[in-house]
């Protein structure tokens, strides 16, 4: 049986007031989830990557952590940048490329692969965001997200057909590739129909992440 990636990404939302409301929802209710089937990572925003790391080791969870980001750069003068070194210390994972850091920040094919190599070079696992076949998906990447902008925070998923032409495409097109996730409009009703499709190894969920109620549904109906 293949094992589910299922991803909360919180962008920019949730103060630490929200987060240890979430985490006492989430913890309690996840131990029911076999780790071997679906792991389970939170990305919050930096800020809060301490307080859920520790909080989930406290815990004994099986949650893994993600940030959203990661610099292109190592340690040194890059002020406002946190580097993979230090992301290490609270985190397993680190989305790189998502399509808002794409549109609002730039961030171009270069600096995502400068980011994929910092972040492999201290063992943070890049889980990489593609919008479809034809992005570029730098070497050393094993996890990808597939999230088409139209479905991005739209209510409006792609359907599961066209997700899995392009994520057979992706994986044709990239060997080295292990899994590839499907990302934009996940909800606890149409999770399945992404889930379900042998190539589709797991979701990527921005809105519905941010309500521990509604994430726990997708975990369990995915
Ligand atoms: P959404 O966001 O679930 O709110 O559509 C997904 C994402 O951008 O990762």
């Amino acid at each position: 049986m293949k094992k589910l990636y299922i991803i909360a990404n919180w962008k920019s939302n949730n103060t630490s007031v929200d987060a240890a409301a979430w985490l006492s929802h989430i913890t309690a209710q996840s131990a029911a989830v076999d780790i071997h089937e679906k792991s389970i990572i939170v990305c919050p925003p930096f800020h809060l990557l301490s307080q859920i790391n520790a909080s989930l080791q406290e815990n004994n969870s099986a949650i893994s952590v993600g940030a959203q980001d990661v610099s292109p750069f190592s340690q040194g003068a890059y002020t406002g940048e946190i580097n993979a070194q230090q992301l290490k210390e609270v985190a397993q994972y680190t989305i790189i490329g998502h399509s808002e850091r794409r549109k609002y920040f730039q961030e171009t094919d270069d600096l995502l692969t400068q980011k994929v190599l910092k972040a492999l070079e201290h063992d943070l696992i890049p889980i990489f965001c593609v919008q479809d076949e034809t992005t570029f998906v730098p070497d050393g990447v094993k996890i990808v997200a597939y999230e088409p902008i139209t479905a991005i925070g739209t209510g409006t998923p792609d359907t599961p057909e066209n997700a899995q032409k392009v994520i057979e495409a992706i994986k044709m097109k990239y060997p080295q590739v292990e899994s590839v996730l499907y990302g934009g409009s996940v909800s606890s009703d149409n999770v399945a129909l992404f889930t379900k499709i042998p190539c589709i190894d797991g979701v990527l969920v921005g809105g519905a992440s941010l309500d521990a109620q509604k994430f726990i549904q997708i975990i369990f109906n995915s």
